[in-house]
């Protein structure tokens, strides 16, 4: 008798397991991102008229191949910092500076001049850098950042809106945003929440463009709703995947009743989580009371989701795929912290040894994007599949 859920298809990565063992003869750590998954991903979302713009959030991996598929996708991308901002014009040099969106926190002044001189739109999240800076956003255009007084997402860390967050402007002084804005010239033309990431739940974004709409009116100049990124993935074997049909069916049905404003929003796991593979070898294999360790050549250096947030990825033995005699470990890396763990319990391969390659799947968001070169180890290489 069958039981579980249904099987999902292979992952493009076992498809194309013979030319990852070869990219990984040439050196480990690296980090293969399949083109082909990124685009299916991004068509899936497009396919909702609901949706009149869809902003890739680079800041989940801003390699330049993947910001050109997505741009030729006819995605906007988003940015959130001056080096983000060059990466964008850097890859795609044609791409329009309407489509480019500048979502910063906490950024120095000349990050939003630098972004209004492009022509990027500026979204704003406090009243204290227009007091501050009132030369900058003189006369200008931008969108203001509401925190709607609570966060969602996987993990605490994650979470971006409520009396915790440093993000966005309370409801509660968006009068007296607005008498700031008019005090030198600044003109509103976009809200903007994004209230946490990883959020299983689909029916959160149609809730975020209701009370943003609801809050439109008092502006009076309000084209454009952005609600966020936040959109999950199935890190782990037993998760849902995400019900995009019942996403999208929120999103026709919310807008149909405000139908004034354009709906734009801003993913960036999404799009690539599952894009990605991180592939290291095995150094050592090891068992210490009672406990057996596979090493890896590179650990919360080279991801540090897991030792961040507790994040679960799947960790597979790319040299032993077919191998059924299987024993539990937990995956370790070099980098000298108790934390350095990259999954604990992991069913992999008795016979795993020294040069095996494992590849640790779903990595292709958050994973190259926050690798760092503690111990003085150094970054993972980077391939494309295209
Ligand atoms: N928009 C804004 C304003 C954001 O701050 C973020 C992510 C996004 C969009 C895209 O969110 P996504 O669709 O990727 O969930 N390092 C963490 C995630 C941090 C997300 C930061 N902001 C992780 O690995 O889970």
């Amino acid at each position: 008798i069958a039981h579980g859920k249904p099987e999902r298809p292979a992952p493009w990565w076992a498809v194309q397991r013979d030319r990852l063992l070869e990219m990984a003869a040439a050196g480990t750590p690296r980090y293969v991102y399949d083109l082909d998954t990124v685009r299916a991903r991004a068509r899936a979302l497009a396919a909702t008229s609901a949706v009149d713009r869809c902003y890739y959030a680079i800041k989940a991996n801003p390699h330049p191949a993947i910001l050109q598929a997505l741009a030729t996708e006819g995605f906007g991308l988003e940015c959130v910092s001056l080096g983000e901002l060059e990466r964008v014009f850097d890859a795609v040099p044609d791409l329009p500076a309407s489509r480019v969106l500048f979502t910063p926190s906490f950024a120095p002044r000349r990050e939003y001049e630098a972004a209004f001189d492009l022509g990027a739109t500026v979204t704003i999240d406090n009243i204290e850098a227009l007091q501050r800076w009132p030369g900058v956003f003189r006369g200008r255009t931008a969108w203001l950042r509401l925190d709607l007084g609570h966060g969602e997402g996987h993990h605490e860390k994650v979470r971006t809106g409520g009396v915790a967050a440093k993000f966005g402007l309370p409801v509660a002084r968006f009068d007296a945003f607005l008498q700031a804005a008019r005090a030198v010239d600044l003109r509103i033309t976009g809200l903007h929440a994004h209230l946490g990431s990883g959020i299983d739940d689909p029916t959160h974004w149609r809730g975020v463009y209701a009370e943003l709409a609801g809050l439109a009116d008092a502006v009076g100049t309000v084209e454009t709703i952005d609600i966020g990124g936040g959109l999950p993935v199935p890190y782990t074997p037993d998760a849902q995947d995400f019900d995009l049909a019942l996403w999208r069916d929120g999103l026709a049905g919310i807008k149909a009743a405000y139908p004034r404003f354009g709906l734009v929003i801003e993913p960036g796991r999404y799009l690539v989580a599952e894009a990605g593979v991180l592939l290291v070898s095995v150094t050592q294999v090891v068992e210490k009371d009672g406990i057996r360790r596979v090493g890896a050549d590179a650990g919360m250096n080279a991801l540090l989701r897991p030792a961040m947030y507790e994040a679960y990825h799947g960790i597979h033995n790319l040299t032993r795929l077919e191998d059924a005699d299987i024993a539990a470990f937990d995956v370790v890396g070099p980098v000298c912290e108790t934390g350095d763990v990259l999954g604990r319990d992991r069913l992999l391969p008795i016979a795993t040894t020294e040069g095996d390659v494992l590849l640790v799947a779903d990595a292709g968001a958050y994973g190259m994007a926050m690798a760092n070169t503690y111990n003085l180890r150094a970054l993972p290489a980077q391939d494309v599949l295209a």
